[in-house]
């Protein structure tokens, strides 16, 4: 399959290229460390990788960001930020992308643990993470030609914790986590929330 995959320099996506990259032809695309360059936030961004790359049989987003406060110290920026970037950014590689998919093709995207089980300091993140899994498995419904669309929520990755220097209990390797976006590439499931 030729594959597009966003965010692929990160913990995840690093993980995930290793794991696609043995039986896939793979796109690699971020912001700037990726040999292709988007940023999801900029819609025209997002157009212009499709038009760069052209017929693909999957997309998939590790990528996205949100910010992490307090509620009282979260700002109508952050919020905004928040919005075009993890969540807009992910819907609308979805809206602007479907033309670009190959027949019963698929699109695997990125949530995160904090829409289902919130900490203190998660406001924005659960709210991007829990609308776009609510965005995902209705535009499932709505996709044509048999494109499948899901939604992996990762866990904490190890990585990530050993990097923030935080206790390394209920993580998992990156390497688990990306057998899960495999098994949206590779799968049958659509409209799905994967877990890890
Ligand atoms: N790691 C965890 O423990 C964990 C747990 C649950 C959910 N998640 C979610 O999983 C996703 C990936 O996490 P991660 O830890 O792998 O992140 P990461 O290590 O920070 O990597 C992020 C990747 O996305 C790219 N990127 C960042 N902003 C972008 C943008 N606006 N447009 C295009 N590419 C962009 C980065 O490269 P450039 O800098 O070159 O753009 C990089 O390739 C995030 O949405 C995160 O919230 C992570």
């Amino acid at each position: 399959m030729r594959i597009l995959l966003v965010g692929a320099t990160g913990t995840i996506g690093k993980a995930i290229a290793a794991a696609l990259g043995r039986r896939h032809e793979l796109f690699l695309a971020s912001r700037q460390q990726a040999p292709l360059h988007v940023d999801i936030a900029d819609p025209a961004s997002i157009r212009g990788l499709y038009a760069k790359v052209g017929k693909v049989d999957a997309v998939v987003s590790a990528a996205g960001q949100a910010r992490f406060k307090p509620l009282d110290e979260l700002s109508d920026a952050d919020f905004r930020f928040s919005l075009d970037n993890k969540l807009m950014g992910q819907v609308n590689l979805i809206r602007y992308g479907l033309g670009s998919i190959a027949d019963n093709g698929s699109i695997t995207l990125t949530s995160g643990i904090l829409a289902q089980q919130p900490s203190r300091g998660s406001g924005a993140i659960s709210l991007v993470n829990a609308g776009l899994e609510g965005f995902a498995r209705t535009a499932a419904l709505e996709a044509p030609r048999g494109i499948r669309i899901n939604v992996v929520s990762p866990p904490w990755v190890t990585e990530t914790l050993q990097a923030l220097g935080m206790p390394l209990q209920g993580g998992l390797p990156a390497a688990t986590v990306a057998q899960a976006y495999v098994r949206g590439v590779e799968g049958t499931a659509t409209g799905q929330v994967i877990s890890p």
